[in-house]
């Protein structure tokens, strides 16, 4: 698949899976990464001579939120209003991520990005923009797309990235997927964080709970019912740190995605014909972070059972997934479906 003629050295193929939550980049020289999308610029003289840079991406972003102005830039996928602030922390998120690619002095940059869905539809623009000012060549791809791409399920089969900001469903049936094939629901992995965070707090109104640490705990412990594990953390409550079993509240979070996911599967596959329907029924892929919820292919084949068998399972390296098939994209894509910038 990789170009191995000498003109492969004068251009590097770069795929780029642009997420809400986490970006991933993966290049033709091997070279592959990943960052959490968030921008910071410092709020004013002293954080910024105390930061010793103009701008902080990722983790670095996150943990000098006080000093920054820190922008998560793509939530539910999209641009957020479209603002110049969000355009331009996309733009810096880029930048990053094809430094991280160490490109080599001179050489091309053929950037095949992976966006949501949703933003695909809305804000191609602002994505193109963002992106032309570091690529010399430039594709935009729907992210299940990039992810259907790398697993070689081109044909009869459906892909449900399950983001932090959306969930996004795509058909593929041998042919790039279009509008019709694609659904996108917003509730997604920022979703359960929400509910286990208001589940905890109702229970333990005395331990001091943050956004970050249910998520850790989500991404550790993440089940659904169906899973029937157990499992206790431990919580300072008033002061003290006390184990307590919190299963209960978990599975309760992460069973909540399961009904929507079910049913807008069902909407979305009753539009083919009877035999397509069929084929995809038995190849559907759960990608994205949230696939790694312990359970949860069987959880929505067990929602699904009065409309008959399904065959789903979670896809192996999902957080790189979309970014490798991007990358394969890049390499394989005739000329036409380039735009230069
Ligand atoms: N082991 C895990 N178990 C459960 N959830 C996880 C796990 N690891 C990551 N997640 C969740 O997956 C989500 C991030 O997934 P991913 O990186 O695919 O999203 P994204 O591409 O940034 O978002 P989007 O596709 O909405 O733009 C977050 O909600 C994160 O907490
Ligand atoms: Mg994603």
């Amino acid at each position: 698949m990789s170009n191995t003629s000498h003109a492969s050295d004068e251009i590097l193929h770069i795929g780029i899976d642009l997420g809400t939550s986490r970006s991933a980049v993966a290049a033709s020289n091997g070279r592959r990464n990943w960052v959490h999308s968030y921008v910071g610029w410092p709020r004013d003289f002293v954080a910024r001579r105390m930061l010793k840079r103009d701008v902080l991406i990722g983790i670095d972003a996150i943990e000098n939120r006080n000093s920054v102005n820190l922008v998560r830039p793509l939530e539910y996928g999209v641009i957020r209003d479209g603002t110049s602030t969000d355009e331009k922390a996309v733009r810096e998120l880029i930048s990053h991520l094809i430094e991280l690619a160490q490109p080599e002095e001179g050489q091309k940059i053929y950037a095949a990005v992976g966006v949501p869905a949703e933003a695909l539809r809305v804000n191609k623009l602002a994505i193109r923009n963002a992106v032309g000012e570091w690529a010399d060549t430039l594709m935009l791809v729907s992210e299940p797309f990039a992810v259907a791409y790398r697993l070689g399920a081109l044909n009869n089969t459906c892909i449900i990235d399950i983001g932090a900001g959306t969930i996004d469903f795509c058909v593929m049936h041998g042919t790039m997927p279009g509008e019709e094939d694609q659904r996108s629901l917003r509730t997604a992995g920022d979703h359960i964080d929400q509910q286990l965070f208001s589940l905890l707090s109702e229970r333990f109104p005395n331990s001091p709970l943050s956004e970050t640490f249910v998520r850790e705990i989500k991404e550790k412990y993440g089940s659904v019912s169906e899973a029937s594990n157990q499992f206790g953390v431990r919580l300072p409550i008033a002061g003290k740190f006390e184990v307590h079993d919190i299963t209960e509240e978990v599975h309760r979070a992460c069973d909540s995605l399961v009904p929507a996911i079910a049913e807008t599967l069902i909407d979305l596959l009753s539009g083919y014909e009877p035999m397509l329907q069929e084929r995809v029924r038995n190849n559907i892929y759960l990608a994205g972070g949230g696939s790694q919820i312990h359970g949860l292919a069987k959880a929505i084949s067990s929602a699904l059972e009065e409309y008959g068998h399904f065959t789903i399972s979670p896809i192996d390296d999902p957080l790189f997934s979309g970014a490798e098939g991007a990358l394969s994209l890049a390499q394989d894509m005739p000329e036409e479906y380039w735009e230069s910038m």
